[in-house]
């Protein structure tokens, strides 16, 4: 299969395509990326690099002309390129409509005329909103609460829409909370791990008793797998929840990482809250799981520490981020109020 992979130089994406790369030796990855802020090309390994089977573009999805050159030489797209940090999105959702919305109509009307045989669209559960009284399930209403939730709402709707009138065999994803290696120091769990090492403060929003239902990235890239490579009949102009229901609060997680590296409760800091802060999500998996027999492989206790260990172990990398990357520094600054 030759597949192409879009926002690969991410969190998620890279590590699909580290997934990808050694679990189907035979397939070839091409990634294109704008390398935005929280594209790194250091999340991929020299293994990677040396790859025959691997290929990066630096690009944007809105470049019609390069996306349709790019659909031409592959088979598949895996679609993960897109804005994706919710408080960005209340400062400035501009650029959330251009990559999350344009970005998506550009790819999925090039893989139309291209004639992609598999187009799998990486959505999320923020396109539910709150999950009140029972863990959402495909068929609930779509309430966003947020300009990044709302941008990739627009962004699923119109990909079902590419199945549903020109018959392009479209599946959409809607996964809960990741977590692993290689997540930008923005998101809590990275933020907070970091900040711990380095004796900062824990910025929890408001009240922090919000939850998340929280998955390990690898099982999110097996969901995704599984999608890909399904029978069309099961899979084309579907929708699946993606999750391995372990559902926590932000106190919580913030308690686990305090525990894991040795340090002290003080370091929490109750800050404003988010405007519009989602309560609860949480995703019921079971289509995905009767349809295709998929489930998670790995359990949270375990690789809740292994992703702690993997940030104590790969100083430079988050180091080479948060002290080094002009936009780090600057969002750090205007969220928190400090350099
Ligand atoms: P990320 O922010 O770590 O990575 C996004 C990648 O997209 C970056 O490499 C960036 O350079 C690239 N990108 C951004 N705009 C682009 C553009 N216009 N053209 C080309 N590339 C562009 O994001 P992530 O956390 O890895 O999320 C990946 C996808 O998964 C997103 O679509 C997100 O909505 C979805 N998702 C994320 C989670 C999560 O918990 N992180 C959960 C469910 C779904
Ligand atoms: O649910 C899937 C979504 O999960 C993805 O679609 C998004 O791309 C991804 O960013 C994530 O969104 P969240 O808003 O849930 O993730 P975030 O890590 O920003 O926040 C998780 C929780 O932690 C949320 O309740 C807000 C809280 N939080 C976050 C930050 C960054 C804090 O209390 N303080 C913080 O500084």
């Amino acid at each position: 299969m030759r597949i192409l992979v879009t926002g690969g130089a991410g969190f998620i994406g890279s590590n699909f395509v580290s997934y990808t790369l050694k679990k189907h030796p035979d397939d070839r990855i091409i990634v294109l990326d704008a390398l935005t802020y929280a594209g790194n090309l250091e999340n991929f390994d020299k293994e990677i690099w040396n790859n025959p089977n691997f290929q990066f573009f630096h690009g944007n999805i809105t470049d019609e002309k390069l996306v349709k050159e790019l659909m031409r030489n592959v088979d598949a797209v895996v679609h993960f390129a897109a804005e994706t940090h919710v408080d960005r999105s209340i400062r400035e959702a501009g650029t959330f409509l251009e990559t999350d919305i344009w970005g998506t109509y550009i790819l999925l009307d090039s893989a139309r005329l291209a004639g992609i045989e598999r187009f799998v669209h990486i959505s999320t559960d923020e396109v539910y909103g709150e999950a009140e009284d029972h863990a959402s399930v495909e068929g609930d209403d779509l309430k966003p609460k947020s300009p990044y939730a709302a941008s990739k709402t627009g962004a699923d709707r119109l990909a079902w829409s590419y199945w549903t009138t020109y018959e392009l065999p479209v599946t959409i994803s809607r996964c809960s909370n990741n977590y692993g290696p290689f997540q930008y120091p923005e998101k809590l769990i990275p933020l907070f791990v970091t900040n711990a090492m380095e004796d900062k403060p824990l910025p929890v929003y408001g009240h922090g008793k919000n939850t998340r239902d929280w998955i390990y990235v690898l099982d999110h890239c097996s969901a995704i797998d599984a999608l890909m490579r399904s029978d069309g009949d099961k899979v084309n102009g579907e929708v699946f929840n993606v999750s391995s229901e372990h559902e926590l609060s932000v106190l919580d997680i913030t308690g686990i990482i305090l525990k894991a590296l040795g340090k002290p409760e003080s370091l929490i800091n109750h800050v404003e809250d988010r405007p519009g802060h989602v309560i609860r999500h949480a995703v019921d998996p079971s289509k995905i799981n009767k349809v295709l027999g998929w489930k998670p492989e790995y359990g949270f206790v375990e690789n809740i520490e292994k992703t702690i260990d993997w940030y104590r172990n790969n100083e430079t990398w988050w180091r080479n981020l948060k002290e080094k990357q002009a936009e780090y520094k600057e969002w750090i600054k205007a969220q928190y109020g400090k350099g």
